[in-house]
């Protein structure tokens, strides 16, 4: 008998069939009121789920009496209660690596059109008011030779490095919760405390996962302490920054500008002040969404899945203890 699983977010279809030879699919695209219920019923007698984003709590596993292994197709799983779900022995599993490049390439270039000033600019030339040479006051300001200040030196953060140390010759000051000898080695990048790295970068890139630690890592006083003429970058998640206080800093000038693909509720709100900022850039939480990687994503959590339910231990296992049991 295959083992029941049910895949909650739209995946390719090489990825299905994949999975369809050794399980039995409940496919959804997507989540929402009217597949929700749905989804319930089906997950009393499934082995696996994957896709991401889905709050997998006590109270959700309580309905899931016979699952085996929860896959997400994304590497931040600020989503799963990851103690639950070790305590019931199910595995978690996530897409750490295959996404680094892509992200960096998102977030390098969130940085370069916020500093520049691209998307309105680009709106500007769009509603037919270039009408002579640019004046001063459309200026944006250098990327190149600048200070790049980088929280969460993971492998998205060390993609930034490079791209930044090698193609923009930016400085790097990192905070971490641990040193990234390779980021040293090869990007030049410096260890430093937050404080440091808040006083002295030109641009702070925030690039942690979300934790009980890092929830709100980044509030008023963080702001204050950075220069005027910074520019902030979010990559997180929307939960890492005090959004009022982001908010309260650029309407001060505490700070110059914001690039953010991230926020504290997705979709944003309309009436949520940071979209009416000119010197706010925002992104619809694009980091990994190109064909390519999400594809590796799917299939790599995919992989996990099977693996799981065939009693082999996932590549990527958030939590080998239960492997280990
Ligand atoms: C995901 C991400 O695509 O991987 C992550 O942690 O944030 C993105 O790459 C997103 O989580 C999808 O919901």
């Amino acid at each position: 008998m295959k083992p029941k699983v049910i895949v909650y977010k739209k995946v390719d279809k090489k990825v299905l069939d994949y999975i369809q030879n050794t399980c039995e699919v409940v496919y959804f695209e997507k989540l929402d009121s009217q597949t929700y219920p749905i989804f319930l019923k089906e997950l009393k007698d499934a082995q696996g789920i994957l896709g991401s984003g889905l709050k997998v709590d006590k109270e959700l596993l309580n309905q899931a009496p016979h699952l085996k292994i929860v896959c997400n197709t994304s590497v931040g799983y600020d989503n799963l209660n990851i103690s639950e779900l070790t305590k019931q022995g199910i595995m978690a599993t996530n897409t750490p690596d295959v996404l680094n490049e892509t992200v960096a390439d998102s977030i390098f270039g969130l940085l370069l059109s916020t500093a520049r000033r691209m998307p309105e600019l680009d709106c500007w030339v769009k509603t037919g008011q270039w009408e002579s040479n640019l004046e001063e006051k459309w200026f944006g300001v250098d990327v190149h030779h600048k200070k790049l200040g980088i929280i969460g030196m993971g492998g998205i953060g060390t993609a930034i490095a490079k791209r930044a140390h090698l193609g923009f010759d930016m400085e790097i000051v990192y905070h971490n919760r641990s040193r990234n000898e390779d980021a040293e080695q090869k990007y030049g990048a410096t260890y430093c405390s937050m404080e440091d790295l808040l006083k002295q970068s030109d641009f702070v890139c925030l690039m942690t996962p979300l934790t009980p630690k890092t929830e709100k890592i980044m509030g008023k006083r963080e702001f204050e302490l950075m220069k005027d003429t910074a520019i902030f970058i979010n990559g997180s998640r929307g939960k890492t920054v005090d959004e009022d206080a982001l908010i309260h800093a650029l309407q001060m000038g505490e700070i110059l500008a914001a690039g953010l693909d991230v926020f504290v509720q997705e979709p944003i709100k309309l009436d949520n002040p940071l979209l009416s900022m000119k010197n706010v850039v925002t992104l619809p939480h694009i980091g990994s969404a190109t064909y390519e990687t999400r594809l590796k994503m799917a299939t790599l959590a995919a992989t996990n899945l099977v693996a799981g339910l065939q009693g082999e231990i996932p590549a990527t296992l958030i939590n080998r203890e239960v492997k280990s049991k």
